[in-house]
């Protein structure tokens, strides 16, 4: 037994506009994207739940009740497919619902960063540690990246951000951390900065999207100034809670892909495509083909 109070809950933020995609995302929320058979936050969700998360907070927006009913029954439907026996996809669709009373959802009234999202779920998480996860990433790896960091943080407590290697030029996109001294698993985090401007940032570490809080960033946050792009940004009051409370790093060496960006979601579909033996074997000779329709062999 850890002597660190369990994270039961996790938050995700799932407000943003999805500009990047329009027109698809003019009526579809971007979270509900797939990636192959999928949407997109259905696998930031399974993954905290494989982290043993009990409690899925939704920080949504206008537009966004299709979410909501993406974790509801779909009563006409599932009667349907029981009529039809086709019971493979039933179970697909029950194994993929949370249990009654374990999902909430608060709304993010106006766009005012990623910190003012956080803050907006307050009431919902309450005063206990919780999980942060960007539906924006998604991560292929044989074991989730929360539960390696729920495994951290079973050992050291605190605050734990996950980060990544990323090219040095692409370090202005994110939130980038300083690496101090190795703990068990993870690292002393040093310093973090959003989106440094280009050649100035202090690591090619990033935050890649996943978090375990303690619940004193919500005070915090409350009183935060807008930051980088004029935002509240969640990485000003981690920094500030870094003076009070332990904060660590952890490294992820699986794949994340970033479907905030259309080149990472297609690199997420194609990925996912080839990780399924089915789809796989179809696919692989498509894609040669197509491949050498671009560039024709010399
Ligand atoms: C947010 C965080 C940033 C992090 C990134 C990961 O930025 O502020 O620190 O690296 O997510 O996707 P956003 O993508 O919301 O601009």
């Amino acid at each position: 037994m850890s002597r660190y109070r369990p994270v039961r809950k996790a938050v995700f933020p799932v407000a943003g506009l999805g500009t990047r995609f329009l027109p698809a995302t003019k009526a579809v929320p971007k979270e509900m994207l797939t990636v192959v058979d999928k949407p997109v936050i259905q696998y930031v969700v399974e993954e905290a739940r494989a982290a043993g998360i009990e409690h899925f907070v939704f920080v949504t927006g206008r537009n966004k009740g299709v979410i909501e009913d993406h974790f509801d029954i779909q009563v006409e439907l599932q009667q349907t497919l029981q009529d039809r026996g086709k019971t493979e996809a039933l179970e697909i669709l029950q194994a993929a619902l949370p249990a009654p009373g374990q999902t909430s959802f608060t709304r993010q009234q106006a766009p005012l960063g990623l910190g003012h999202a956080v803050w907006c779920a307050r009431e919902i998480v309450g005063d206990e540690p919780f999980a942060l996860l960007l539906p924006d990433m998604i991560m292929q790896y044989e074991k989730g990246c929360l539960s390696s960091m729920v495994e951290l943080y079973e050992k050291v407590g605190g605050n734990i951000v996950s980060t990544e290697e990323v090219a040095m030029e692409e370090t202005h996109k994110y939130g980038i951390v300083m690496r101090g001294q190795d703990v068990e698993g993870g690292f002393r985090l040093e310093g973090m900065v959003e989106k440094p401007a280009r050649g100035t940032a202090p690591s090619n570490l990033f935050i890649n999207g996943r978090y375990i809080l303690q619940p004193e960033i919500f005070s915090i946050l409350a009183t935060q100034q807008a930051g980088t792009g004029g935002e509240i940004q969640l990485t000003d009051a981690m920094l500030t809670l870094a003076e009070k409370q332990p904060f660590f790093g952890y490294t992820f060496t699986g794949r994340t892909f970033d479907c905030g960006s259309k080149e990472g979601f297609i690199k997420a579909n194609i990925a996912y495509a080839l990780a399924n033996p089915e789809l796989s074997q179809i696919l692989r000779p498509e894609m040669e083909a197509l491949l050498s329709e671009v560039s024709p062999k010399k």
